[in-house]
Order: C-alpha cells, then sequence, then structure tokens
C-alpha cells in the first residue's frame, strides 16, 4: 500500500517526482524512492524512512532524466528498510507498485529456480524479473509487459521504466488505483489526481487490467491482449494548494481547531437554506429512502466508529434496522442481501481497499450504496450510486479528527432525511434536530476553549501505561474512538468499552495505576453511566469525566479529573464529546515526543487489504 508517480515530458522528471511523493506520503512513509531512464540507462535512487531522506540523497547525487517514476512506501512484504524500498530493478527493468502480489512466493521459487537473484524480501522484485524475462525471449517492451502481468495474482498498480526505452513510460492497473495526467508535451501517471492538478486538469482513469503506453505526446491504452480502449478524460477539480501547517505545530493540531469551521461548511451543504431542514436532492433523487426498510454502514478504523454512531440516529430517528460492519469482515462473509436494504459506505480517503471492495460486493447483489466521503474524485466516489460529502478539507495527519466529526455530521442529517422520508419523524422534530446541528461549530469552538485544561490532564495522565475509555448509548462509539487516538500517536495501549459491559471483563484490569476515561453527556443514560462510574470508582480506578458542569457537580468528588463541557442536545453529543478526547491523545503524544502526524506503522489511506 504505498503511493507511486511517474512522468514522461520535456523537463528534468526528478523535481516533479520528488513533488509528487509529497502529495502522497499520506499513502505511506516507511521508504521513498525514484528511478530515471536516461542516456540507455536506469538510475534509482532510493532511501528507508520518510521522504526527507530521500530528498536528502538527491541532494548528495542528483537524478536528471525525462521519463521516471516514484514511489512512497507502506511496508507490507518485507521490513521498512532500504534494500525493499521501490523502484525494483532487474537489469533493464524498473518497477513501482502499490498493492500485492498474492502468488509472489510461487513466482519467487520458479524465478530462482531460473537462476534469478532476489536482493529484496518484497512480493514486488518479480514483476522487473518476469518481465526482463519476456525481453529476452525477444519481445517487444509492452508485449513483455503484457505477458508478464499474466502472471500476476492480486492487486497491482504499477509504473515501468524499461532500459533504452527512453521515450515511453508504461503503467499497468489491476484493482489498486491509478490514473493517467494529461499534459502538453509531458504525461503523467499518479495513485491520485493530487500530485497531477499542478501539472494538468485532464485525467483519464484507468480501469482493471488496462496497460498504458505514455510518451510526452500521447498516451494509448489497451486491454491485456493488447487491443486498444478508450476511456472518459475528464477534468478534475481536486484543489491544488498543498496545506500548511500555518502557526499549529502539527497537522493534527491545526484539524482539531479546525473542526468548527468544517462542520459549519458541511452542515452549510446539507440544508436547504433558511429553512432550518435537510436537502440532499442528488441523495433523494438516485435512491428512493420511503423505500428503504434496513440499512448496512460499512467502514474501516475511525470511519467505522462513525458508522456506529449513525447506526443509533439512523434506529431511533427512522425505526428500521441498521447494521455496522468493518469492511474487511464483510467482503469475505457473504453477507446475505435483504431487499430494500441500502448499503451507506464511510472513507474519509475514498480509496480504502476494503471498504471499495464491500461497496462493490453491495453494488454487484443489486444493492444502492451511498457513499460518505471526504476526498473528492476519490474512486469510492466515482463508483458509489450517491455521494454525501464531508467538506473537511485535506485531512494530512494520519489521526483523522476533522474527518470524522464531518462524517458524523452527514450521518446525523441522513438520519434525519431517512427519518423523514419515512416519515418517522414530523417537520417539527426535523426542525428541532437540524436546530441542534446548527449549534454544533459554535459548541464546538467553546469545547475547543478547554485546551489549556486538557493539556493539565495529559501531564498528569502521560505515563500510564493503558487506559479504558467508557460510554453508552451514541458515545460508546465515542469511548472507542477515545482509544484508537490515543493508540494511534502515542503508542499506550488502550480499550473502549460499552460502559454497562465493563464489568464482564475490563473491570479485573482497573486499579490506580488505570486512567478511565468516561464519556458522561447528560442524556438519558447518564444516571447508568454514573453508576458504571461508581464500580470503577470502587475499585480505585483513576476516573477522568467528560460532562457538563452542571451533572458534574454530584460526581466532582468520584473523579480525579473532570474535563468540563458544554450543555448541549442528545443528538449532538457524539459529535463534541470527542474533540476532548482528541486533544488527550495530541497532548500524551507531543509530551511523550512521538511523530504526532505520521505515526509508526500507519498510513492515512490503506489501498492493500
Ligand atoms: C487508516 C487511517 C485511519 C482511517 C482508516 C479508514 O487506518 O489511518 O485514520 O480511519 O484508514 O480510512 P478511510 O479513508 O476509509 O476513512
Amino acid at each position: 500500500m504505498c503511493g507511486i508517480i511517474g512522468v514522461i515530458g520535456e523537463r528534468n522528471a526528478t523535481p516533479i517526482l520528488l513533488e509528487g511523493l509529497k502529495r502522497l506520503e499520506y499513502r505511506g512513509y516507511d521508504s521513498a524512492g525514484v528511478a530515471v531512464n536516461h542516456k540507455g540507462e536506469i538510475h534509482c535512487n532510493r532511501a528507508e524512512g520518510k521522504l526527507i531522506n530521500l530528498e536528502n540523497r538527491l541532494k548528495e547525487r542528483p537524478l536528471i532524466g525525462f521519463s521516471g517514476i516514484g514511489h512512497t512506501r507502506w511496508a507490507t512484504h518485507g521490513a521498512p528498510i532500504e534494500i525493499n524500498a521501490h523502484p525494483h530493478r532487474s537489469a533493464k527493468v524498473a518497477v513501482v507498485h502499490n498493492g500485492i502480489i498474492e502468488n509472489y512466493s510461487e513466482l519467487r521459487q520458479r524465478l530462482m529456480a531460473d537462476g534469478v537473484v532476489f536482493l529484496s524480501d518484497t512480493d514486488t522484485e518479480v514483476i522487473p524479473h518476469l518481465i526482463e524475462r519476456e525481453l529476452a525471449l525477444g519481445r517487444e517492451p509492452e508485449l513483455a509487459i503484457r505477458l508478464a502481468v499474466g502472471y500476476l495474482e492480486g492487486a497491482f498498480a504499477l509504473g515501468i521504466l524499461i532500459q533504452g526505452v527512453e521515450d515511453k513510460l508504461f503503467a499497468v492497473r489491476r484493482g489498486s488505483p491509478l490514473i493517467l495526467g494529461l499534459g502538453e508535451g509531458e504525461n503523467f501517471i499518479a495513485s491520485d489526481a493530487t500530485p497531477l492538478v499542478p501539472y494538468t486538469r485532464s485525467m483519464l482513469y484507468l480501469d482493471d487490467d488496462d496497460v498504458a503506453i505514455l510518451s510526452r505526446d500521447g498516451v494509448r491504452v489497451t486491454d491485456l491482449e493488447g487491443n486498444p480502449v478508450e476511456r472518459v478524460i475528464k477534468q478534475s477539480k481536486v484543489s491544488s494548494d498543498l496545506s500548511e501547517k500555518g502557526s499549529y505545530r502539527h497537522f493534527m493540531q491545526k484539524e482539531i481547531f479546525e473542526q468548527p469551521f468544517v462542520l459549519g461548511e458541511t452542515l452549510k451543504a446539507l440544508l436547504k437554506p433558511m429553512d432550518n431542514r435537510v436537502d440532499l436532492p442528488d441523495l433523494t433523487s438516485a435512491i428512493d429512502l420511503s423505500q428503504v426498510t434496513a440499512v448496512n454502514i460499512i467502514a474501516c478504523g475511525t470511519s467505522w466508529h462513525a458508522g456506529m454512531v449513525g447506526r443509533y440516529w439512523i434506529e431511533s430517528l427512522s425505526a428500521i434496522p441498521v447494521g455496522v460492519d468493518i469492511a474487511s469482515e464483510y467482503r469475505y462473509r457473504e453477507p446475505p442481501i435483504i431487499p430494500g436494504t441500502v448499503t451507506v459506505v464511510i472513507s474519509q480517503s475514498g480509496e480504502t481497499a476494503d471498504t471499495l471492495a464491500a461497496l462493490r460486493y453491495a453494488k454487484s447483489q443489486g444493492q444502492k450504496v451511498i457513499a460518505i466521503v471526504n476526498v473528492p474524485e476519490s474512486t469510492i466516489s466515482r463508483e458509489a450510486d450517491a455521494v454525501l460529502y464531508t467538506r473537511a478539507g485535506p485531512e494530512i495527519g494520519v489521526a483523522s479528527t476533522k474527518a470524522f466529526t464531518t462524517q458524523l455530521m452527514v450521518l446525523a442529517a441522513l438520519a434525519i432525511c431517512i427519518g423523514r422520508q419515512r416519515q418517522h419523524i414530523s417537520l417539527e422534530q426535523e426542525q428541532g434536530y437540524v436546530q441542534q446541528l446548527l449549534q454544533v461549530p459554535d459548541l464546538m469552538e467553546r469545547v475547543l476553549d478547554n485546551d489549556a485544561e486538557i493539556f493539565e490532564i495529559s501531564r498528569k495522565l502521560m505515563h500510564a501505561n493503558g487506559f479504558l475509555f467508557l460510554g453508552r448509548g451514541s458515545c460508546f462509539p465515542i469511548a472507542l474512538e477515545g482509544a484508537l487516538k490515543l493508540k494511534e500517536i502515542s503508542y499506550i495501549h488502550a480499550e473502549g468499552y460499552a460502559a454497562g459491559e465493563m464489568k464482564h471483563g475490563p473491570i479485573a484490569l482497573i486499579d490506580e495505576d488505570l486512567p478511565v476515561v468516561v464519556v458522561a453527556p447528560r442524556d438519558p443514560l447518564f444516571e447508568k453511566v454514573v453508576s458504571n462510574l461508581e464500580e470503577a470508582r470502587a475499585r480505585g480506578g483513576r476516573l477522568v469525566v467528560i460532562t457538563t458542569d452542571q451533572a458534574s457537580e454530584g460526581m466532582v468528588c468520584q473523579a480525579d479529573d473532570v474535563i468540563s463541557m458544554v450543555a448541549c442536545g442528545d443528538l449532538i453529543a457524539p459529535i463534541l464529546y470527542v474533540a476532548p478526547l482528541q486533544l488527550l491523545a495530541y497532548h500524551i503524544a507531543v509530551l511523550k515526543g512521538t511523530d504526532v502526524d505520521q505515526p509508526r506503522n500507519l498510513a492515512k489511506s490503506v489501498t492493500v487489504e
């Protein structure tokens, strides 16, 4: 799972490749590398770790060439060390790869039996050798590539250079995303449009088993038999601005504090102006929500937590059953498809491989699919029947924050919309809920004003070896999200639990060393949460309670620390109550000195299953 880029044109490829890799680093940052095809030789430079290491190497040893490929890696096969960095080579071929070659082990054995010496532990390295073997048999480069690809099983997007063929850059796609950018006297390949928009807006999206042959003056696309295929060229509207941190220390911090604004922007696009009503014309014209009898929500990671909150909302506002699935489980479970069910997939990036596969499965079973996506023109947004966009803007920090709360905003609007279409809620109720949503940006601003207080609590808790997060009802997924945020960026083990379930296991963990963070809005389940809190207190647990001033009065004596919240309606509590948990994780991570924006082993977009 990685980012790939390639260019062929009239200017030096290396700066274009490096700039592109910066924009693709969200897909992985275990190592990076580039190769250029110049004067009958392929020259490669690779470095372990973040892109900056490669940049420094290239300063010492610049690479010049007019066609080239680049790669930023998230390790799947083989440790994140230099020998496993892409591009991978044979004598005459260099390849960058995003995806997984599932039968690489068998191919590797066969190639080794033929005398091939492998230099890396990757699945990718079989590809240049397979192409090389075909070239050695006298095949033309294009045919050699097509024949070699015929041996591969799995998912791949490939950029390929062939020594001595400087006027061509080759690309192949199956499963993993790959697009072509069509410029003036130069053409490009990339995993997504973001690295290409500084040079061109004309994008050609490859289909599975397309082979592309790029030259300076044009591109040609064929199928695996070599027959020409036509693909539509689209004009990208993706912003070419590269996000900056501004005065913030980290992107994650910036993104947490952007929430009041982006929540407002997201909400604006979901409402009928001046009317306090949800208005989703693109969705309601594509799917008749009044006929929907069940909803199935599918996502991964933080987006899955958003889906879990969505379940509470949709079930209570529209009285239809909602299932929530982890995409990697759903896609292989062969779930029976019940007529009348609509599938909702949620993805910040719109590229997560498992979520995409789940979308395709649901569509193949005749279900309509609604996508809640942040990145415009992403694969999931292109393949869904209807798209509801979160307007979080680019999210750079690997730990998702503003994308999550804007997903919640969209899900709340969707729940209201289904409830109304199914006539389960009245116009007055709808307007009341919308009133709550309209308060979110201001209330979020006030929640974030507690930053200094949360920092002080973080200082007290930063040495803990483990945390328990508890919540109930629609704030149970918020407890899960709080635990996930802490794990992702501070590397402290944390568990999120439904507060009522704590006594069935995790209570055994509680002692004075285990902080228990309790998400306790003043909602109908508040008294129940207080009882759970007392159970934890009775075992000596160190309690941090997130609740309103008014509610905290009765529990100050029980809590070691209280993070005070603004009073809010029940519907919007999960959106607001996650913010202190984001800040808690952020401050603890900063205090521990971890790499907050690019935590170890993670990637922003997971494009392998
Ligand atoms: C990765 C990211 C998470 C994200 C998850 C799902 O694990 O690090 O922040 O929640 O993927 O990504 P998606 O883009 O589909 O929301």
